[in-house]
C-alpha cells in the first residue's frame, strides 16, 4: 500500500516535470527533421524540409528561391494534434536555391531553426543571381569586407582576383574564406577598391564567379542651408514648409533629419530628393506642418549626417494667432529736425504681420510725388537735405489689404532754422557822416525758427588819429 502511494506519488511528479519540460524546454524552438547543419542536394533533386513546433510556423529561405517554387503545406502534428507540422516541398533544387532555409514561429520571430542546403551543380559552382552583375559593395573604414561569392557545393575551393589578374588565396589570418560567405577580408586597405571576382577551376576548367565593384563611399558634406536665412514668421492654420538642402563630393551618402517642437507629435512629415551633378551630389529634405499651431513655434533644426560627419543648420519659427498691426511713435508725435542737416529720419516703432503695405503722407499728400528728397528706406521716410519747408504734418498709412487691417500715426515735424541777418546778404554800406543830432534809423532784418529774439549792441568808434 505504501509502495503503490510512493510509486504512484513518484509517477504523478514524473508525469508533472515530463509535460513541464514538454512545455519549457521541448519546442522552445521549432525543431527541423534533418539533423545536421547543412545539406547536400544535386540539381533537380527535390528538397523536402519538414518542421515541428508548438505554434504556428513559418519559412524564410534563399532569395534566389521564389515564392512559387516553394510549396508548403501545414498541418496539426503530435498526440492530440495539439502540435504545428509544416512541410516545405522545392521540387527542382537549382543552384541559386543555395542558402539557408530557416523554419519559425511566425509570432517568436528569434525562435527559429535553420538548415544550410547546397545545390550542387558542377555547371555553376558560384551561386548568381542573374542581372546583379557587377554588384556594388562599399568599403568601409574599421569594417570588413565580404565579396559574396558563395558556392553551391561546400568543399569548392576558389581564389579572390582583382580585375584583371591579381590573386588572392585565403591566409585564414587577413582573407577568409567561406563556402556559406563567400571572401571576408577583415581588415581592408584601399588596395580593396576596385574590380574583383572570385574564381575556382573544376576538372580542368576555370569558373568565374560574377564582379563585384568595391568602392569607398566618401562622406563629405560641403554645406547645408535652410531656404530661410532668417526667423520664419506665419499665421495659425497655415502651411509650413521648409527645404533643407545639403551639397557633397559624388558618392556621398548622407542621412538627414529634422528636429522641432511638433515632432513628438508628428505633426510634420518629410519627403526627400536627391540630385546628382557632374561635380558633386545635392539632397533636398522638405518639411512640411500641414496646419501650423501654437505649439509649433521654436527652433527647427535640419541635421545632415554622413558617416561621422554633421552639419546643421537652425531657424526659429514663430507663429501668430492673427495678424496684426502695432504703430506707435519712437519718442513722442512731435519731432525737430535742423534746416541744413544732410539728413532726418522719421521711423516709428512699427512691428506687423504679415508684411504690411507702409505709404507717407506729407499734409496729406503722398511723401514721395511730393518731394524728390523724401525717400523710402525700410519703413521709414527719410528727408535728405532738411530745409525749413520740410516742417509740417507726416503721416504713415500701414495696411495689411488681405486681412483688411489699417492704422494710421502723424507725426509733426518742426524744422528749427539758425537765426539770419537779411543785411548781411547785401554789402554793407558805409553809413557816412551824419550831422550831430539828426535822427537815424538803422535796419536790422533777420529771420529763424523759432523767431529769433534781436538784441543790439553799441560799442564806440575807435578815436580817429590814434
Ligand atoms: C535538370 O533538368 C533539366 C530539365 O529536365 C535538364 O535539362 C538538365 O540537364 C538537368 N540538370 C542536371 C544537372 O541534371
Ligand atoms: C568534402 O571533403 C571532405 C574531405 O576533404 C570529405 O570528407 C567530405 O565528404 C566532402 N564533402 C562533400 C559533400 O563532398
Ligand atoms: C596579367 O595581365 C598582364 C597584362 O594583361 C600580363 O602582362 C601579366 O603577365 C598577367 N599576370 C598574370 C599573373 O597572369
Ligand atoms: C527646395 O527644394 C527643391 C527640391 O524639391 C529644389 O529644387 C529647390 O531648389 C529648393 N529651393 C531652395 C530655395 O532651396
Ligand atoms: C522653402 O522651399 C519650399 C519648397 O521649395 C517652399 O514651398 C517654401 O515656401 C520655402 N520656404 C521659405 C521660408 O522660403
Ligand atoms: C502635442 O499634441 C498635444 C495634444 O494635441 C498638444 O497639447 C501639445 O501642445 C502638442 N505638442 C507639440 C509640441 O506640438
Ligand atoms: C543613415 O542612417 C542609417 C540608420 O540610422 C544608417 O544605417 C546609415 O548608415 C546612415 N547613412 C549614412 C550615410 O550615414
Ligand atoms: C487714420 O485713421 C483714422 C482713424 O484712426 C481715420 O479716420 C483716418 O481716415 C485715417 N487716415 C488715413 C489717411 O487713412
Amino acid at each position: 500500500m505504501m509502495n503503490c502511494i510512493l510509486i504512484c506519488l513518484l509517477c504523478g511528479l514524473y508525469g508533472v516535470l515530463a509535460k513541464d519540460k514538454e512545455h519549457k524546454g521541448k519546442y522552445s524552438v521549432p525543431i527541423l527533421d534533418v539533423k545536421t547543419q547543412q545539406l547536400v542536394v544535386n540539381t533537380n533533386q527535390t528538397l523536402l524540409l519538414s518542421c515541428r513546433g508548438r505554434w504556428e510556423l513559418i519559412w524564410a529561405f534563399p532569395s534566389g528561391l521564389a515564392r512559387d517554387q516553394v510549396r508548403v503545406e501545414e498541418s496539426r502534428c503530435g498526440k492530440r494534434g495539439q502540435q504545428h507540422c509544416s512541410r516545405l516541398t522545392v521540387s527542382r533544387s537549382q543552384a541559386q536555391h543555395t542558402g539557408p532555409f530557416r523554419c519559425r514561429y511566425r509570432h517568436r520571430p528569434r525562435k527559429q531553426n535553420s538548415v544550410y542546403v547546397y545545390v550542387t551543380d558542377s555547371q555553376q559552382p558560384f551561386v548568381e543571381h542573374p542581372g546583379m552583375s557587377p554588384d556594388v559593395l562599399y568599403l568601409r573604414e574599421k569594417e570588413p569586407l565580404v565579396i559574396p561569392c558563395r558556392v553551391t557545393h561546400p568543399n569548392v575551393t576558389t581564389t579572390l582576383v582583382k580585375f584583371p589578374n591579381h590573386s588572392l588565396s585565403p591566409d585564414q589570418r587577413n582573407i577568409i574564406w567561406n563556402s556559406k560567405q563567400g571572401f571576408t577580408i577583415r581588415t581592408p586597405t584601399f588596395y580593396y577598391i576596385g574590380l574583383f571576382f572570385c574564381q575556382t577551376i573544376t576538372d580542368g576548367v576555370t569558373y568565374m564567379s560574377q564582379k563585384y565593384f568595391v568602392h569607398r563611399p566618401v562622406s563629405n558634406i560641403m554645406e547645408v542651408y535652410l531656404n530661410s536665412s532668417g526667423p520664419v514668421q506665419d499665421l495659425k492654420g497655415k502651411r509650413l514648409v521648409l527645404n533643407c538642402t545639403a551639397t557633397g563630393e559624388l558618392n556621398t551618402r548622407v542621412n538627414i533629419t529634422w528636429d522641432y517642437p511638433g515632432k513628438i507629435n508628428n505633426s510634420g512629415f518629410t519627403s526627400k530628393r536627391l540630385l546628382k551633378h557632374r561635380t558633386h551630389m545635392l539632397f533636398y529634405s522638405i518639411l512640411t506642418i500641414p496646419k501650423l499651431q501654437r505649439s509649433d513655434r521654436g527652433l527647427y533644426t535640419c541635421r545632415v549626417t554622413s558617416g561621422e560627419k554633421t552639419k546643421q543648420q537652425k531657424v526659429t519659427v514663430t507663429v501668430y494667432d492673427r495678424p496684426f498691426i502695432h504703430l506707435k511713435p519712437r519718442h513722442g508725435s512731435v519731432m525737430e529736425a535742423q534746416a541744413g542737416q544732410k539728413s532726418y529720419r522719421i521711423s516709428p516703432k512699427l512691428r506687423a504681420f504679415p508684411a504690411p503695405e507702409v505709404i507717407w503722407f506729407k499734409d496729406g499728400m503722398v511723401a514721395a510725388e511730393q518731394c524728390s528728397r523724401y525717400h523710402m528706406d525700410g519703413n521709414s521716410l527719410v528727408i535728405r537735405d532738411v530745409a525749413e519747408e520740410d516742417a509740417g504734418k507726416y503721416t504713415v498709412l500701414v495696411r495689411i489689404q488681405e486681412h483688411g487691417l489699417y492704422q494710421n500715426l502723424t507725426l509733426t515735424l518742426a524744422v528749427n532754422v539758425s537765426p539770419q541777418i537779411g543785411e548781411k546778404a547785401v554789402s554793407l554800406q558805409d553809413p557816412g557822416s551824419v550831422p550831430r543830432g539828426s535822427r537815424q534809423a538803422l535796419h536790422c532784418t533777420s529771420h529763424g525758427v523759432p523767431p529769433p529774439h534781436i538784441q543790439w549792441l553799441w560799442h564806440p568808434c575807435p578815436s580817429k588819429g590814434l
